[in-house]
């Protein structure tokens, strides 16, 4: 027997249902970035082995801690290498290794502790014409790139201090230097405090120009989880993902261990995955992944592991 239309039509619209919730599923992944550099002894390992631990989609660099107001900029990566005897250029090969491997290597400016600040929109001006010379697809004259000639993917701002005047400048710098690279360009990205909004990133995240925006949900107890409690956090999160511009993806930035924020937000990893992730994902279209702070913690912690395909 032939079957009839109305069957035939029901299996079609069951085939494109099926092909739409798969395809729901597929681009619902999440993806996970983590920061690198800023371990005790080198404890985070090197950025190559990072990479190659298949655990991230993205490696912050943490971080470029002194910039702005005539200041020479200068790279603190802890233990790893010092930019003033030009040791950090033996990072530019680990760089192109992770990027042969599909992670994407990013540039963070800022970070808790260090001497940066932006005097005015010039001064913003000429810290985008450095970092692009410097690290993303410029070339400087004397050939002093700090990581070597590896051009990263891009920049993120983890701005902590003074009070975020001429960050949207930089911002709106970079931007238009990556996109006149060409399609592809270079990834912007911004790493805020929870409470919303952001003491000195608001103005730069409503230029709408960065791609990615973890959102730091931890040291910050007006917003974070707290022993088996989610409200602050879920309602930090539905500010977050509804005040974000789009095309941006909202990212949930954990620590990857309780020592890695002494302030807390720690969420054990079943937690996360069997409660905070599903209620996180549903309130927003645009959630992006996870963001691990640090490596570090990581390395030991195995949380990146355990969350491995699963956000
Ligand atoms: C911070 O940078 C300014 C120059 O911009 C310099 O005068 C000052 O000494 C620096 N402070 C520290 C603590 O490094
Ligand atoms: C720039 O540096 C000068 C001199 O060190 C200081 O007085 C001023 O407050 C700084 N400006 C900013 C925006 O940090
Ligand atoms: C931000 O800080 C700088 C340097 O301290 C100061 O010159 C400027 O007036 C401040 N801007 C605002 C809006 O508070
Ligand atoms: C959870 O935290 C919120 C504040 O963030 C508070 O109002 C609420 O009482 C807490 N719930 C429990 C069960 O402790």
């Amino acid at each position: 027997m032939a079957p009839s239309p109305r069957l035939c039509s029901s299996r079609i619209l069951f085939a494109v249902f099926f092909l739409a919730a798969f395809a729901a599923v597929v681009s619902n992944a999440g993806k996970v970035a983590v920061y690198w550099g800023q371990g005790a002894n080198n404890a985070d390992g090197t950025l190559a082995d990072t990479c190659a631990s298949g655990l991230y989609d993205f490696v912050n660099i943490a971080f470029l801690n002194v910039f702005g107001n005539g200041s020479t900029p200068g790279l603190n990566l802890a233990g790893h290498c010092d930019q003033a005897t030009g040791t950090c250029t033996s990072f530019s090969s680990q760089i192109s290794s992770c990027q042969q491997s599909g992670v994407k290597v990013l540039l963070s400016l800022g970070g808790e502790s260090g001497n940066y600040s932006l005097s005015s929109a010039d001064d913003a001006r000429s810290v985008a014409d450095y970092l692009w010379n410097n690290f993303l697809g410029g070339s400087s004259d004397d050939d002093s790139r700090p990581l070597g000639d590896a051009a990263l993917d891009g920049i993120d701002f983890d701005i902590e201090q003074g009070n975020g005047t001429h960050y949207d400048e930089l911002a709106m710098a970079l931007s238009s230097k990556c996109n006149g690279a060409g399609a592809g360009g270079c990834l912007l990205t911004a790493a805020p405090q929870c409470p919303y909004p952001d003491a000195h990133l608001d103005a730069a995240i409503k230029t709408g120009v960065f791609s990615h925006v973890w959102v730091q949900f931890y040291n910050n107890p007006q917003c974070q989880y707290d022993g088996g409690n989610a409200s602050a956090l879920q309602a930090a999160w539905v500010q977050w993902t509804s005040a974000v511009p789009a095309p941006a993806d909202v990212f949930l930035g954990l620590p990857t261990a309780p020592a890695a924020a002494p302030s807390g937000g720690y969420i054990d990893a079943d937690t996360l995955l069997s409660q905070v992730l599903p209620a996180v994902k549903g309130a927003a279209a645009n959630y992006g992944g996870v963001m691990l702070w640090d490596r570090w913690r990581d390395v030991t912690a195995g949380y990146g592991a355990k969350l491995k395909g699963k956000v």
